[in-house]
Parts: structure tokens; sequence; C-alpha cells
């Protein structure tokens, strides 16, 4: 028997997808139609063996209960959501839990990280780590350019086993271009080592004052990884699949992209010209003359106009696009409204095409000379964007009603 761990973070995370993850959790942001965990549950569901998926984190369970409940209605597998009191990082929140991950005694568990995006190679995963004898940990491991290598986890690995000789989280200089994809497969005895870890720290916890950090918070990065590199217990299992992070608004319209091109099933509306990818909800309401993709995700009771045109978007539940609006590049909010003629744009953030392995940028809202980074644009929960006008690389907060044009601002 084989179980699943998703590290989701809480509230005071996702702090770059913001104003997206003001009334909607990142981990519940609605990617190609679905949340964005609802893709890992699936690529975990389609294991036979996988009998359990734990969700830990420390968002308030009325947060996930819906979720939850949905999944377990739509997934036959026990799926249950763990509240952490206070974050206790990414080895602290699953070493708290150990007791209900290790209980039924499965062979394994996957961990995975809440905020990335993938074609879950998590068969292939577990046969790799299954054929090692000692390992304790294999992580899925991506190459990655130079430059953007030292954002992520930097792995050097013995070529011929694949052990992995030297870890180290976001170094300061390279290291190396394979990186930590967030997606492991871990032997249960890989908590012995987090137990003797956890003591170590905890004699140091209260040698000092604690500065200020939770007793119980582990990073299992620097902690766990690190540590175990160069014992022969830890591998890494390089894919060249689809992979990235999502952490800024602009990679959420990036990872739309991909999963709509994995799911490849058309829309069951062919109300208005489509051009592939989309995703529609049934429940939407589209206009005959509405243009709509590539790369586009219409979600709940959404209303499309005549002679609307949307490509390379999100539009949230109940928002309603008037006639001859046009939205591309951005994320449009639920209950948010676009008025007639009226033009949404913002830029796209994709990798650098001619890069090979380039990933995502990232980029904070500022750059460090104060100004707005050019990204997708935004329109919060219930904005309202009247008639006629023009909304260039903005962000809009929820409910704001606007009275002009808007280019390269945040709208507060
Ligand atoms: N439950 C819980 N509690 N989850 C947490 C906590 C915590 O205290 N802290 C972080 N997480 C979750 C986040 O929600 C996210 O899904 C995941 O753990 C990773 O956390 P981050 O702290 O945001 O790390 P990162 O994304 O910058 O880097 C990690 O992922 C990269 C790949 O995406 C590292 O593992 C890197 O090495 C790796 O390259
Ligand atoms: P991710 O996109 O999930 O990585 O979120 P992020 O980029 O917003 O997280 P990051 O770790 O970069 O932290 C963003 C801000 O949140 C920083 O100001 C951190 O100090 C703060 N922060 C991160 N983790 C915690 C936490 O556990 N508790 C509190 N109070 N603040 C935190």
């Amino acid at each position: 028997m084989l179980k699943a761990v998703i590290l989701i973070g809480g509230p005071q995370k996702g702090t770059r997808f913001r104003p997206l993850s003001l009334d909607t959790p990142k981990p519940l942001f609605p990617i190609a139609g679905v949340p964005l965990i609802q893709h890992h549950i699936k690529a975990c569901t389609k294991l036979k063996n996988c009998k359990e998926i734990l969700i830990i984190g420390s968002y308030t369970t009325n947060v996930m209960s819906q979720f939850i409940s949905d999944m377990q209605k739509e997934f036959h597998v026990i799926l249950r959501y763990l509240q952490e009191f206070s974050p206790l990082g990414t080895g602290g929140s699953l070493y708290h839990f150990r007791d209900q991950i290790r209980a039924g005694s499965p062979s394994a568990f996957f961990l995975l990280n809440g905020d990335v995006c993938a074609d879950f190679p998590l068969e292939e995963l577990w046969k790799f780590h299954a054929e090692k004898q000692n390992a304790l940990v294999t992580i899925m491991g991506t190459e990655a350019t130079r430059q953007q290598s030292v954002h992520y986890g930097c792995m050097v690995c013995e070529p011929s086993t694949k052990a992995v000789n030297h870890y180290v989280e976001k170094p300061n200089s390279y290291v190396s271009t394979l990186i930590n994809c967030g997606v492991y497969v871990c032997s249960l005895q890989v908590f012995h080592t987090m137990a003797e870890t956890f003591v170590k720290k905890q004699n140091g916890f209260y040698s000092s004052n604690g500065h200020g950090v939770d007793p119980g918070y582990m990073s299992w990065e620097q902690d766990v990884l690190t540590p175990l590199a160069g014992t022969g217990k830890l591998y890494a299992m390089q894919v060249t699949s689809w992979w990235s992070q999502v952490k800024t608004a602009g990679s959420a319209i990036y990872a739309n992209r991909h999963y709509l091109e994995l799911q490849s099933s058309p829309p069951a509306t062919t109300k208005c010209q489509i051009l592939p990818d989309v995703f529609i909800h049934p429940s939407a309401s589209v206009d005959s003359t509405a243009v709509i993709g590539p790369n586009v995700s219409i979600g709940a009771g959404v209303i499309i106009k005549g002679g609307v045109r949307i490509k390379e978007s999100i539009v949230l539940n109940n928002a309603i696009i008037n006639e001859h609006a046009l939205v591309m590049h951005s994320v449009v909010g639920q209950d948010a409204s676009v008025g007639e003629w009226s033009r949404v744009e913002g830029t796209p953030t994709d990798p650098d095409p001619n890069k090979p392995f380039a990933k995502m940028d990232n980029m904070p809202l500022f750059s460090t000379e104060g100004r707005l980074n050019p990204s997708i644009t935004i329109l919060g929960a219930g904005v309202v964007v009247p008639a006629e006008k023009i909304l260039l690389n903005s962000i809009v907060l929820p409910h704001k009603h606007l009275g002009r044009s808007f280019k390269h601002e945040i709208i507060l």
C-alpha cells in the first residue's frame, strides 16, 4: 500500500499570488477548471495502490472542508485534511503528522508540494525508488538554466547510480542545473532520520532563546535533504516532461495552458468559436458570436456576451464579460464584470522559449526601482470595469469600481 502527502502551507504563504489568494486559498485556485491541488490528487488516484491522501496545511478546516468532501465524492480514496496549529515548515509539518502517515504501514509515501504543477510521473518515481536498496528519499529532478537554478533546491548526482552527493537549497551561487521539483517518494524509515534531527533541533532551541520560531519547525530541504546527501540514501530521478511552480498569478496562466493540453478533452459546448485548448464550465453561458482560446478557462456561471474575444486568460465563477469586450493575458475574478467594448490586457510572463530548460521567472510585483513589473492583468473579485475602458498590465484589488482607463498601475 502507498500513501501521498500534499503540503499546502497556509494563509501566510502565497503572497506573490495576491490578490488572487485574497479570497481563494492558492491551493484551491482553479487551473484548467479544477483547484490546483486536484491535479495532484488525480495523479495519486491513478496509482492503484495509493490508499490515502493526506493534505497538510495551516488553513482552517472550514476553508478546506467543502473541497475535501467534493474530492471524496469524486475520487474513491481516503482523503483527509490535517491542520497545523502554526506553520511548522515543510519538514516540521510532515514530522508532526508522522503517526497518521505511518498508520497502516504503507511501503512508502509520495510527498508533493502543493504549489507545483506537472504531468506527475508517480508510477515511474515509485519504481525507481523501489529499485534502490537503501533509498530513504527519491527526488524528482529536472534541468534548469544555470542562472535560474539558484532559486530552487540544487543537487549534484553520482552519474551511474543517481545517488545525490550534494544538496543545497537555493544556493547563493551556482551549484548544479539539476533542480528539485518538490515531488518525492519516501520510505517510512525517513522518520528515524527526522527524529534525530528533531531532537538535535530541540536541544538547540532550548539552549537559545528560540528566535521566535516554533520549536517544532523543521525544513525538509535544509534539515533533512542536505544531511541525507552523500549517505547513499538520497536519490534523484531526472524527468524531461513539463513541470513548473505556481508562485505568481502569471504562472497560473502558464499552468492552465499545460493542464488543458494534458486533459485534451474539448469543452462540451460548441456554442461559439473555440481555438483549443479551452475549458468552459457547463453552467457558463457563452454567446455564439464570441471567440474563445487558446488557453482559456471559463468558470461556473460566467456570462459571455456577443462579439467577446478572450485568449490566454482565466475567467472565474459568475463573472460577466459584456458585448465586444476583449480579455487577453488576464485573470478576471469571481463576480467581476467587464463593460462592453472594454479591453483588459496583460503581458505574458512565460518562460523564455529560446532558452532550453528555462522556467517561469516568478518576478515580484515591483522592480528594484519601485516600478510595477509587466505581468498579466488581474481583476480582483467583484471588480467593475465600465464600458469602453482600457486596462493594461494592471492589478485591481477586489470590489473596485473603475471610473477610467489604467495602465501599469495597482488599483488599491
Ligand atoms: N503544511 C505546510 N506547512 N506546508 C508548507 C509549509 C508549512 O509550514 N511551508 C511551506 N509549505 C508548502 C508550501 O505551500 C509549498 O507547497 C511547499 O511546501 C514548498 O514550500 P516553499 O517554502 O514555498 O518552498 P519553495 O517552493 O520556495 O521551494 C521548494 O520547492 C521547489 C520546487 O518547487 C523547495 O523544495 C525547492 O528545493 C524546490 O526546488
Ligand atoms: P510562496 O509563493 O508559497 O513561496 O509564498 P511566498 O513567496 O509569498 O512565501 P515566502 O516564503 O517568500 O514568504 C512571503 C512572506 O511571508 C515573507 O514576508 C515571509 O516573511 C512571510 N512568511 C513566510 N512564511 C511565514 C510563516 O510561517 N509565518 C509568518 N507569519 N510569515 C511567513
